[in-house]
């Protein structure tokens, strides 16, 4: 049988890291015609400007390489017509190819081997690869309690007892929806200047609770922040997302990025969709709308559940998941089954959509899980 350890033999040896690393790996072939509750995304598709701009997008705009002005200050100008309170300027954001590169951008820059990245567990996949592939130590603090806490005061001690390089925090957390508080955020800012904190808000448009409004990142050195349009205005597929920041850290993040990893259609239609922020509420609202409207459901049904922050709820059914999975599969609905995820024994991660997406949802549930 080919091991590791042999499968590299007749190549050049890569670095040791990463031949000791398993690839990211998620589900994501096949699933074009079915109900996606399986990754957070948008479930309806963009807003129909956005599908408009990219028909109209012109043969140059494909053949040079892609422009990214205005982009960074339609950020700002959709950030503070959202709140104004927002303080943050153009030069305080990076464009990345979605936020996974961003994150991994933020190793590369910042995680030496051997320097520590903590983080919370269970949570989104891809933060340890990132520290794996750079030979970073990796602390994972569990979430309390059957509600999944925040685990504050161990993380604050974390931080002033072994000052680790990266602390990540995803808030609300994929996939227990635990939400922290921006000013607990703060925070810990202050417990360690030689440790940069990276907010992952990617669903805090979804009930969450954004730590933007209090920040003013000329004071506040050590945080990086990061949001994405692949969940909300339903551009996962064209991958862009953004990182704000001291100008300093965003000018280092940008140094280990290629001139143009981000295409001129991501750039388009991000334009658009940040000018049409209506569609995007709108969307938000009947997630907010279809989240309860299944809550409602587990309730009656005294199924075991745990909804919190995002656009996503954990349910452990009664019947066995395997089969329980395997059935919403061939009814063509996909879910995330969270068995190997610590604490999350038993459970299925169901990203929400829609009332009617919920509703097909739950006439399957209802019958495979034997309510
Ligand atoms: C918490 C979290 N961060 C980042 C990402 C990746 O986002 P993007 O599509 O912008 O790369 C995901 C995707 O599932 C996620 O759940």
């Amino acid at each position: 049988m080919e091991t590791k350890e042999n499968s590299f033999l007749d190549t050049p040896k890569p670095r040791k890291e990463v031949e000791a690393l398993n690839a990211y790996s998620a589900p994501l072939e096949g699933r074009r015609n079915l109900l996606r509750l399986d990754f957070n995304e948008n479930t309806i598709g963009p807003s129909p400007l956005v599908i408009q701009s990219l028909r109209e997008i012109r043969r140059e705009e494909i053949s040079i390489y892609p422009e990214y002005s205005g982009l960074k200050e339609k950020v700002v100008e959709n950030l503070r017509k959202k709140n104004p309170s927002v303080n943050i300027n153009s030069s305080e954001i990076g464009i990345f190819n979605g936020v996974d590169a961003a994150i991994n951008a933020i190793f590369h820059a910042y995680g030496n081997f051997d320097d520590l990245m903590l983080t919370t567990s269970p949570t989104f996949g891809y933060y340890t690869p990132c520290a794996q592939m750079r030979g970073m130590k990796i602390c994972s603090i569990p979430y309390k309690g059957i509600d999944f806490h925040y685990p504050f005061y161990e993380i604050c001690n974390f931080i002033v007892q072994h000052k680790p390089k990266i602390l990540l925090i995803c808030n609300p957390n994929n996939p227990t929806g635990t939400r922290l508080c921006p000013k607990k955020v703060l925070e810990l800012t202050k417990l360690s200047s030689k440790t940069l904190i990276v907010v992952d808000e990617l669903y805090e448009a979804f009930t969450g609770d954004s730590v933007l409004p209090l920040i003013n990142f000329e004071k506040t050195t050590n945080l990086v922040v990061l949001r994405s349009l692949s969940k909300t205005a339903g551009l996962a597929g064209l991958r862009i997302g953004f990182a704000m920041a001291n100008s300093i850290v965003i000018n280092i993040i940008n140094r280990v990025t290629g001139p143009y990893d981000v295409n001129s259609f991501a750039v388009k239609a991000a334009i658009t969709a940040l000018e049409d922020q209506g569609y995007i509420d709108s969307y938000v609202n009947k997630v907010l709308e279809a989240r309860d409207w299944l809550s409602k459901k587990l309730r009656e049904h005294h199924v075991k559940h745990h909804v919190d922050g995002g656009n996503y709820l954990l349910i452990w059914p009664k019947s066995d998941l395997n089969e329980i999975e395997q059935n919403l599969n061939s009814s063509g609905i996909l879910i995330r089954n969270m068995d190997k995820k610590e604490n999350l024994k038993g459970a299925l991660r169901v990203s929400i959509g829609t009332i009617d997406q919920m509703k097909r949802f739950w006439s399957v549930f209802k019958v495979v899980d034997k309510l």
